[in-house]
């Protein structure tokens, strides 16, 4: 037994606050009756109604899209730009797990399960994200490697790559293509951490989140994961 309004709000279908004023406004009931009282409880073996509609038991969802360019990671968009969950077919209300710039293309996961995604972007459970980074000169390897010894960013923070390879090198055409490995997700953070050392990204994918990578999907296109791939994300997570 349960709190309503904590019910109400796990389920998706509003905030805890929002629940509580519909419980005060008469908009709840339970077993065919109106409930107002904010200390009442009840499960979900009790017909629960919000404003008319029956609370249906939240099923948790995990999505896993191939991001393009061009989208923004966000539910809404005041611009009117297509958003991730404008690519999914789907019956929740599904949030992305962190979030890739609207140029960057790769691995998005989208779920309804918050908890899952608290866990998911907090730096202490060192979530492992593999990006692929092309630069648009042919980079010093020594300079390189000081990713990994850390760099400053954004003035103060300093910022680390857990690995560091370069993938191809070419001076004729003047541009480099770098596997970086880093488990914070501060705001543009790959970007500026070539930038502090002086190069500028002109392409950004991420390939991997954890152990989940993009094999067999394209560029649009998304699958579910599995109840074992969930298990074992929340195998990584405290
Ligand atoms: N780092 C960035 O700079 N951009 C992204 O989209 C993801 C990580």
């Amino acid at each position: 037994m349960e709190r309503l309004q904590k019910i109400i709000a796990n389920n998706g279908y509003c905030s805890r606050r929002k629940a509580e004023e519909l419980i005060l406004q008469g908009e709840v009931t339970v077993n065919g009756q109106v409930i107002t009282d904010l200390g009442s409880k009840a499960s979900f073996n009790d017909v629960i109604t919000v404003e008319g509609h029956p609370l249906k038991e939240k099923v948790n969802e995990y999505i896993l899209l191939y991001k393009p360019r061009g989208v923004i990671t966000s539910t809404k968009d005041e611009k009117g730009r297509q958003t991730v969950i404008d690519l999914v077919k789907s019956q929740n209300r599904l949030y992305p797990v962190g979030r890739l710039d609207y140029d960057t293309t790769g691995l998005i996961i989208l779920t309804n399960d918050g908890q899952l995604t608290n866990l998911l972007i907090h730096p202490k459970n060192h979530i492992p994200k593999v990006y692929i980074a092309k630069i648009d000169t042919a980079v010093d390897p020594a300079q390189i490697k000081k990713l990994t010894a850390g760099v400053i960013i954004d003035d103060k923070i300093k910022v680390k790559a857990d690995k560091v390879k370069i993938k191809k090198l070419d001076k004729r055409q003047n541009s480099s293509t770098i596997e970086i490995t880093v488990h914070e997700g501060k705001y543009h953070q790959v970007k500026k951490m070539f930038e502090a050392l002086g190069y500028n990204v002109v392409k950004l994918k991420r390939e991997q989140f954890a152990f989940l990578t993009l094999k067999g999907l394209k560029s649009g296109e998304y699958r579910h994961l599995t109840t074992k791939e969930v298990k074992t994300l929340y195998s990584l997570v405290k």
